[in-house]
């Protein structure tokens, strides 16, 4: 054999080794592999990582916004007509909530935390000042009356007090006393009697500057699907409020931060004390963030539906006989008996009787479903917004002669819309990560592109290879 055809040989069988080296590590995944158990060996809370530094104190800048219900006819409310409401915001906040108080547990699998926020108003972001002025439910009043309404030696004694008083079912208060708290009279008055009683209301009282308590997380070292899952809640593993196992169990990671490597299927699972219980998102579509490359999780309507649609529902029926319609939570048993209700924003995805109850309701998939946008390979949230509303359930207390002839009607007070979208320096960061990962992952789909490259020189060089004779003999055969 001469040196060129040596040399031909060489090449093709180089090519076809290329080939099958390249599309048996396609098929075995081995690059993928590699790549995923190097990112779940680095996504870990351990002193020093990247991941942990980010979750003991998010770099990106997080807003709460809030969206108050202006009460446009409170006379016509009392004499039974449909409320009606105009929406005035946003009025927005700055928040910090770094991890404080972090203690590693058991070698290193749990850590201790309490999750700090602080809110500083921003008043160029924002609608007004926090003086501005809201015409709203009086919760505390509601509160006391739906405490007292069976008993009516003490009802009659409240509502001549809060005749004296001028208390009503209304009340106009600004943004921030209804956020912040402010003192109320009626309150006052009851604290004299028992007084263990708080005589301050706020919506977000006593929220700035403390924690909802003392978290335990995993670290994820044993499972990277274990990063930031919740074990205990102020040492409890489940909730006592609801009156199903399945309804008081505490799922998933405080919302802020999800495990590494998540597919399609994945459900994320997350505990919110705000809405007193665990929810879920799953994945929608395909996004991008900054031009960087993300899944969209969105929980689906099913989280809220009501219990003849998703029977799992039937534990959040407080007490266990109330079952209220989808997309609506009664959460009174967690906010100290205040009949507080929480729903998406508008009632957007509940049920069209709470949409209807109210002149102003205006649903809205783009402004008011809660989002996740999720980097797939590391977890890290490219940008998340998660709404909520918070509403009072007002009924006619025949005892209290301030309701008037007022209907049964989930009344709004509030939305938020607390959102964050990764900063700049994270961006860069992750674009060089997803950068290594798309070189790492295409190995062998550059081998079998060698492969087929070197083939395509083997093809030539055979062919040049040919004696001059045989070409010709190919002229008459096209020719016929
Ligand atoms: C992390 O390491 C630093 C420096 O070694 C130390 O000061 C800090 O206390 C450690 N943090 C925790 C939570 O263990
Ligand atoms: C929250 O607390 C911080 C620091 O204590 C303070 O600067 C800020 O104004 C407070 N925010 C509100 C809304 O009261
Ligand atoms: C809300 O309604 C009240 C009563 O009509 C009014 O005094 C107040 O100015 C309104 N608030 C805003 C921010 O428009
Ligand atoms: C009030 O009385 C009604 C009927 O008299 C009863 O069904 C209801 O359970 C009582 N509510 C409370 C809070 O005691
Ligand atoms: C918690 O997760 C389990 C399954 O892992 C599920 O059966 C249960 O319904 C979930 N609870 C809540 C409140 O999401
Ligand atoms: C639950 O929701 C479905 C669909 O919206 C509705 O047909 C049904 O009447 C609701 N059940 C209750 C008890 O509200």
């Amino acid at each position: 054999m001469s040196l060129k055809s040596c040399c031909i040989y060489t090449t093709g069988v180089s090519s076809l080794l290329l080939l099958i080296a390249g599309i048996a590590l396609v098929l075995s995944g081995v690059f993928t592999h590699f790549l995923q158990s190097r990112v779940k060996k680095e996504v870990v809370l351990r002193n020093g990582t990247e991941a942990f530094e980010a979750w003991r104190n998010p770099p990106a800048p997080i807003y709460m916004q809030f969206y108050f219900f202006n009460l446009t006819n409170p006379l016509e409310v009392l004499d039974g007509d449909r409320p009606a409401v105009v929406e005035i915001g946003p009025y927005t906040y700055r928040e910090y909530r770094p991890m404080e108080e972090v203690n590693f547990l058991e070698n290193g699998t749990k850590v201790t935390a309490v999750n700090t926020k602080t809110y500083i108003f921003q008043r160029d972001m924002s609608r007004g000042p926090e003086s501005d002025l809201i015409r709203t439910v009086n919760i505390p009043a509601v509160t006391v009356m739906e405490q007292f309404k069976n008993q009516s030696f003490f009802a009659n004694l409240i509502s001549s007090y809060m005749k004296s008083l001028d208390e009503g079912l209304f009340t106009t208060r600004t943004v921030g006393e209804l956020l912040w708290g402010y003192e109320d009279e009626l309150l006052k008055a009851l604290k004299a009697m028992k007084p263990e009683l708080d005589d301050v209301f706020g919506l977000f009282y006593k929220n700035n500057g403390s924690n909802d308590g003392e978290y335990v997380f995993f670290t994820g070292k044993q499972n990277y699907k274990d990063f930031a899952r919740v074990d205990t809640w102020n040492g409890e593993s489940s909730l006592s409020w609801w009156t199903s196992d399945d309804c008081n169990m505490i799922n998933g990671t405080n919302g802020a931060s999800f495990h590494p490597v998540v597919s399609k299927n994945d459900l994320l699972y997350m505990f919110s004390s705000d809405l007193c219980r665990s929810l879920y998102a799953e994945y929608v579509e395909d996004a991008e963030v900054k031009g960087l490359p993300a899944y969209r999780f969105v929980p689906p309507s099913k989280v809220f539906a009501n219990h003849t649609e998703n029977p799992a529902n039937a534990g959040f029926c407080v007490p266990a006989w109330n079952c209220l319609g989808s997309g609506v939570l009664n959460v009174s048993p967690c906010k100290q008996g205040a009949p507080i209700i929480m729903s998406s924003p508008h009632f957007y995805q509940a049920d069209q009787q709470y949409v209807k109850g109210v002149f102003g309701m205006k649903p809205n998939k783009e402004r008011h479903q809660t989002t996740i946008d999720i980097n797939p390979l590391t977890g890290i949230i490219l940008q998340a917004a998660k709404r909520l509303q918070v509403n009072v359930f007002v009924e006619k207390v025949s005892a209290f002669s301030q309701t008037g002839d007022v209907r049964s009607v989930i009344l709004p007070v509030v939305h938020l819309n607390e959102s964050v979208v990764i900063d700049d320096a994270s961006v860069k960061k992750l674009r060089v990560i997803i950068l290594e990962a798309n070189v790492v992952v295409n190995i062998p789909f550059m081998l079998i592109a060698v492969g087929i490259l070197l083939g395509g020189v083997f093809m030539l060089l055979m062919c040049r290879r040919v004696p001059e004779g045989t070409s010709d003999e190919r002229q008459p055969l096209l020719q016929s």
